[in-house]
């Protein structure tokens, strides 16, 4: 399979901001990462909100809701700081996919099971923000470093709000 070569060099129309053209190169392809996994747990955050049945339904239709909206929203960010650190975001979903380290399969069909899923799901992405924000802070990348630091207090906080609603 060819590989493609990576632009570590700084082009006169890169952002002059005070980072390394290789960190750039590294921090983008973190936050690809972290943009897959916010699409992936959206789309499944999203069929549990239309597919739950049960005593749960209520609670879980609404967090669901509230938590789909964060997760859109939160992709557009996530994107646009791919962009300003002179990276292209990603051009389809299918590209985007495979990037994610959360898997897409939606197929619990109990409300426990679903509300499992997603604390699972929630707490795995909390880990991997966790390193790619550590790595940011290490390349003196402080508005990245800020966002993901953002997105673990949001997971963070939905995986409370799960458990809570599934009486644990
Ligand atoms: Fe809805």
């Amino acid at each position: 399979m060819a590989t493609m070569a990576v632009e570590t060099k700084t082009k006169p129309t890169d952002p002059r901001t005070g980072l390394q053209a290789k960190d750039r190169v590294k921090i983008a392809k973190a936050l690809e990462t972290v943009l897959a996994d916010t699409y992936t747990l959206l789309v499944k955050t999203h069929v549990y909100h239309w597919n739950v049945v049960g005593p749960l339904f209520l609670p879980v239709h609404h967090l669901t809701e509230e938590h789909y909206n964060d997760l859109f929203k939160a992709a557009d960010l996530i994107a646009e700081r791919i962009r300003a650190l002179g990276k292209p975001a990603p051009v389809s979903f299918e590209a985007l996919l495979p990037k994610a380290s959360v898997d897409e399969e939606a197929s619990n069909r109990s409300a426990r099971g679903m509300v499992q899923q997603l604390i699972s799901d929630h707490e795995n992405i909390v880990v991997s923000l966790r390193e790619a924000a550590l790595a940011c802070e290490e390349a003196d990348d402080l508005v990245t470093t800020d966002l993901l630091t953002q997105r673990m207090a949001f997971h963070e906080k939905a995986v409370w709000m799960l458990r809570a609603t599934a009486g644990d």
